[in-house]
C-alpha cells in the first residue's frame, strides 16, 4: 500500500520544510504503508533534508527522459537521484491537458526515469465525456501501451472528472478500472481523484486498489496523515 501526496504548485521550501517536520512526528509509528510525497521542485531538496533518516519518500512531480540538454524548463531523471528523491510523477493528467504532454512522451520519461533508478507514478485516466461516450477502456488501454511492468512502476487511475472536484469515484468504478489497467499492465494501482480522509478507507479496501495519488488532501498535515492512516486499516 503506497500514499503519495501530489502537492502540484504549492508550498515553497519554508512551507515545505513546517510541513514535513509535523508530517515526520505525525506518521513517526506508522507502518505497513509506503508514504511519499511529491512538491515542486524547487522544495524538493528541503524535504529530502527534512524526511531523512525516515520511511517518508520524497517524489518530483514530473521528469525528462535526457540526462541532460538544452531542454529549457526540464530536470533530468539524474538530477532528482542526486537530490535524493526516490522517485517522479509522469503523465499526470494537468501535464496531458494543460501543456499538451503525449501519450509517447509520457512513456519515453517513465521508461528513462525506471532505466535510471527512480520508482514512476504513471498517471492515467479518462476524461468525463470519454467515460460517457463509452471510451474508458479504450483511452486507459492507449495511454498503458506505453508503459512496460517493472518492479520500480506503479501506474495511478486518476480519472480527470474526479480530481479536484470533491467528486471521488464511486469504490466500484475504481476497483473495476483498477482491475482493467492490471490486466493490460501488471504493477500496483493508486486511486487518484478527491481522495480524503472520508473516504479513503472505502477506497482502498477495494482489492484492486494498491494506494492512493492524493491532491488536495495531501496539502493539510491533520488530512493526509489521516488518509496514510486509514491505509493501515484497509
Ligand atoms: P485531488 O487531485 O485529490 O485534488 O482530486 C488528485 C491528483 O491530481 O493527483
Amino acid at each position: 500500500m503506497l500514499i503519495a501526496g501530489n502537492w502540484k504548485m504549492y508550498k515553497g521550501p519554508a512551507e515545505t520544510a513546517e510541513f514535513c517536520v509535523e508530517l515526520r512526528r505525525q506518521l513517526a509509528d506508522l507502518e505497513g504503508v509506503d508514504v511519499a510525497v511529491c512538491p515542486p521542485f524547487t522544495s524538493l531538496a528541503v524535504a529530502v533534508q527534512v524526511l531523512a533518516g525516515t520511511d517518508i519518500a520524497v517524489a518530483a512531480q514530473n521528469v525528462h527522459w535526457e540526462p541532460e540538454g538544452p531542454f529549457t524548463g526540464e530536470v533530468s531523471p539524474q538530477m532528482l537521484l542526486e537530490l535524493g528523491a526516490y522517485g517522479a510523477i509522469v503523465g499526470h493528467s494537468e501535464r496531458r491537458q494543460l501543456f499538451g504532454e503525449t501519450d509517447e512522451g509520457v512513456g519515453k520519461r517513465a521508461r528513462a526515469a525506471l532505466d535510471a533508478g527512480l520508482s514512476v507514478i504513471a498517471c492515467v485516466g479518462e476524461t468525463e465525456s470519454e467515460r460517457e461516450a463509452g471510451e474508458t477502456e479504450d483511452v486507459l488501454r492507449r495511454q498503458v501501451s506505453v508503459l512496460e511492468a517493472e518492479d520500480n512502476l506503479v501506474v495511478a487511475y486518476e480519472p480527470v472528472w474526479a480530481i479536484g472536484t470533491g467528486k471521488n469515484a464511486t469504490p466500484e468504478i475504481a476497483q473495476e478500472a483498477h482491475a482493467f489497467i492490471k490486466g493490460l499492465v501488471d504493477v500496483p494501482v493508486l486511486y487518484g481523484g478527491s481522495v480524503k480522509p472520508e473516504n479513503a478507507a472505502e477506497l482502498l479496501g477495494q482489492a484492486d486498489v494498491d494506494g492512493a495519488l492524493v491532491g488536495g488532501a495531501s496539502l493539510d498535515v491533520e488530512s493526509f496523515a489521516a488518509i496514510c492512516l486509514a491505509a493501515t486499516r484497509s
